[in-house]
Order: C-alpha cells, then structure tokens, then sequence
C-alpha cells in the first residue's frame, strides 16, 4: 500500500480557471519520487480511508493542522534579484534617472562575488519565505555572478530562471557598467547558457539559462540578432522590458518606427518561451503578436504604478488569448511578496474601470473590461505563470510539481480574524489573499522538497 513517496493529507485553493479556484477539501496529495503530484484523492474515493490508515504516523505523511492550507507556490515572472539591495529607495524619481542614478551604479558592484553572493542569498531565501517557488530574475551584465545566483536557487531548491543581462550599446550605458563590446556579449551569454544547462543536470527542481537583453535602448542591433540567434540555437527563454514608460517606449518608436513588440520580433526575441515586463504601451496589434508567437506578460501593478503611472487592462488581453503572469519587480516594485502584487493588481484595476471619476467627463479615462477580481489575480501569480513559462507548475493538479506553501490562519502571534468555525472556505480563501504575510507561511515545498519552514 506505500507506494507513494509521500503523502499530504489537508485543504488545497488551486485555480482551474482565471475567474474560477478549486477547493479540495480534506484531499490526499500522492507526490512520487520525482516531486510530481501522481494522484488527488476525495474522501469519497474508495481508497481513501485504506490510504489513509496505510501512511498514518509514517515520516511521509503530512497532515495539516487545523487553520492550515496549502496554496500553489508563486511563480514570479519578473525580478531583478541584484536590485534587493536597494528595494524600497528612489522610487520617486522617473525610470531614466533611477537607473542611470541608482540602479546601474548598484548593479555594477555585482563585479565582486562576495557582495553577490550576499545578496543573492539573501533574495532566493526571501523570496522562498514569501512563497515565491519559481522565479524568473534579471542578474547583472556579469557572467560569474549570475551564474552564482543560479548556483544559490539550486542549492536552495527554488526554481530559479536566471539571465545573464545583456547592454552592450556605448551611447546608451555607463561605461563602468556595460557588456566589454557586441562580441563579448554574445559569447558570455553563450557561455553563460552552456553553464547553466550543466548546473541543471544536479537540480531537481530545475535551473534555465535565460536570454536577456535588458530592453531595446541597452542594446545594440547586432546584440538584439545575435541574441534571437542564441535562443533560437538552445531552445532557451527569453526576458526583457517591453513598452514600459513613456520614455522607453517613446525611444523605441523613434529608433524603428514601431512599437517594442514588432522591434523584438525582427530580433527573433518572440517567441514561445519569451516573457516580456510590463507591456503598459502594448496596442491590440501588439497583443496579437504576443498571441500568435506565445509570448507572456510579467504584468507588474506596484513598479507599474510608480514608473508608468499606468494599469495594463489584463481582462482586455487575456480575451485576445495572451498568456499572463505576476511580476515583483524588485526592485522597481518594493515588495517580495507575490501576494503584495496580488492586492495591488486587483486595486490598480479598479482603478482603470471606466467612468470611476465622476467630476471627469466620461470616456477621459477608465477602459471597460479591466476589473479583476481577487480570484483572478491569484491566477496570475499561479496557474497563469506556469502557462506564461509552459511548465506543469503552479497549480494542485495531478502531472503538476509538488510546489506549495503552506498558509497558517491560526499562527500563534498573527491570527488571521476567522471567528466562525464553519466560514464557508471561499471567504476564508479572500482572507489569505488579503491579509497572509510571510509570518502565515509556515512551509514551503517545491518538486516535493521543503525549502523553508518557520
Ligand atoms: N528598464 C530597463 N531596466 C530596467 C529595470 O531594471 N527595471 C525596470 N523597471 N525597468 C527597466
Ligand atoms: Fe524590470
């Protein structure tokens, strides 16, 4: 009868759709050797109990306490995991001068290894403590130290996706702080992506090179090209800034004379496995090209509110059949929290609904169908970046990767206000999305492995 290699017994929140979660309650979890989900039993399942009976008080079982629920890690589509030294400063300034003035200079000291290895510890542990179980990071322009922090998410057991930055263009970056030329971008990112394939080999959970030119203004033309080339040549993901700020946006369009999307794709830089941030600029056209090549939005509502001043209508490009996830940020978001993320996304939104300001004229702003619900958003930072990334990830599914974290309501110093013992476990899930901090987060799994516990 012990034929699985572990056993969790308890109530899972997982989204089957974006307006619509799933509540399994009391459910056994089978998770196998390769940290896989192989089976979801009801109580009503003939097995259920014979199951039960057979792990009871075995090291492999797992139930949960009362007030306990599992929720789907996190799945972060977008961090910059040096700029943690520096989250929660200079966010009133506009984007060109917080890199050129903070930004950049931070980001050139990730040269040193120890100073990275510092921090980057520093983030993975963080971001694991917030329930993020995958993660898709910018590094920095240097080969060694990004290759340090996919080092540091496979001994950490996060799923880390990790590019090694590409700004080679001389007009454009510092000159303490850019690739040595065009050659020696590519052939570092090139050896960069052979590293991180080999470094893969010994994490379960998985490690992947990432194809990143930080955005157009970066980098070069033969940069952009040689890139697309590198992708296409191993299969790899692609990240980048797209359409973000007036500024940045502005300046793509007068050097090709056409949005950010239709520059990328020249580059061969959409494509299936392509995530792009931000996207606050994306015309319907732009949408339509994301749709048809696969490309995913790390839709980002703090940093977006900040620097772009702007709320991309998610409902609006989802209809248009365009993958979404959630993005942090960091350190253009202040948060490391996806859940942080979740609130903002359904405020900012409510935001954007057309006619809120009753003293405007109507029609002067607000775009129709952009209202998320709480639901929806928690799509996002779950089931909708395992689509954006194409990996069985971020849902309780059977063939879905054992990656969860563990909500406790009833955590001794910060209980969460559920008074009536059979509130009905939609309201209490609303409670969590609302109100969980990492205190709440009693354990982290991911591929079947616990990564963090408090
Ligand atoms: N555009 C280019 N680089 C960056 C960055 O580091 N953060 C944000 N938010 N936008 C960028
Ligand atoms: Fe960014």
């Amino acid at each position: 009868m012990i034929k699985y290699m572990q056993l969790f017994h308890g109530t899972a929140f997982t989204s089957i759709s974006p307006k619509k979660i799933k509540i399994l309650k009391d459910h056994l979890f089978c998770v196998n050797a390769d940290g896989i989900i192989e089976r979801i039993v009801a109580p009503e399942d003939s097995d259920y109990q014979s199951l039960l009976d057979a792990y009871q008080g075995k090291d492999n079982f797992h139930r949960l306490a009362e007030g306990q629920y599992f929720l789907p890690g996190f799945i972060d589509l977008h961090v910059h995991a040096p700029q943690w030294a520096q989250s929660g400063t200079a966010l009133d300034i506009p984007l060109y001068d917080w890199l050129n003035t903070y930004t950049f200079p931070l980001e050139s000291k990730f040269s040193d290894l120890r100073f990275a290895g510092e921090v980057y510890e520093d983030v993975v542990g963080t971001l694991l403590a917030n329930g993020t179980t995958t993660a898709l990071y910018f590094a920095t322009v240097h080969k060694e130290a990004s290759l340090l922090l996919a080092e540091i998410c496979a001994k950490k057991g996060q799923r880390g996706l990790v590019g090694k930055v590409v700004m080679d263009d001389p007009q454009q970056n510092p000159e303490n702080y850019r690739d040595k030329d065009t050659v020696t971008a590519l052939a570092d990112t090139e050896e960069f992506i052979l590293a991180v394939k080999e470094l893969a080999k010994s994490a379960k959970q998985g490690v992947y090179p990432v194809v990143t030119p930080r955005f157009i203004p970066s980098c070069t033309d033969d940069a952009l090209k040689g890139l697309g080339e590198l992708a296409a040549k191993y299969d790899t993901y692609i990240q980048s800034h797209c359409s973000e700020s007036d500024w940045a946006h502005g300046y793509v369009r007068d050097r090709f004379q056409k949005n950010d999307a239709f520059a990328l794709h020249d580059f061969g830089l959409l494509r299936d496995k392509s995530v792009m941030a931000h996207c606050n600029f994306l015309s319907d056209e732009d949408a339509a090209l994301f749709a048809d090549t696969g490309t995913a939005i790390a839709h980002c509502p703090i940093s977006n509110a900040y620097f772009a001043n702007s709320v991309i209508p998610v409902a609006h490009f989802h209809d248009k059949g365009v993958e979404i996830g959630l993005g942090s940020d960091i350190s253009g978001g202040f948060s490391p929290s996806l859940f942080d993320n979740i609130r903002q996304a359904v405020i900012s939104s409510r935001m954007l609904e057309d006619g809120v300001n009753p003293s405007l004229p109507s029609g002067d702003r607000g775009v129709p169908n952009s209202r998320l619900t709480i639901h929806e958003a928690f799509y996002l930072a779950t089931a909708g970046g395992g689509e954006s990334l194409s990996l069985p990830i971020g849902r309780i599914q059977e063939s879905y990767a054992w990656d969860v974290q563990i909500i406790d309501t009833k955590q001794p110093s910060a209980k969460l206000p559920i008074f009536d013992e059979n509130e009905a476990l939609d309201d209490i899930f609303q409670k969590i999305m609302y109100l969980a901090r990492p205190e709440h987060i009693r354990e982290v799994w991911v591929q079947g492995e616990k990564v963090h516990s408090r």
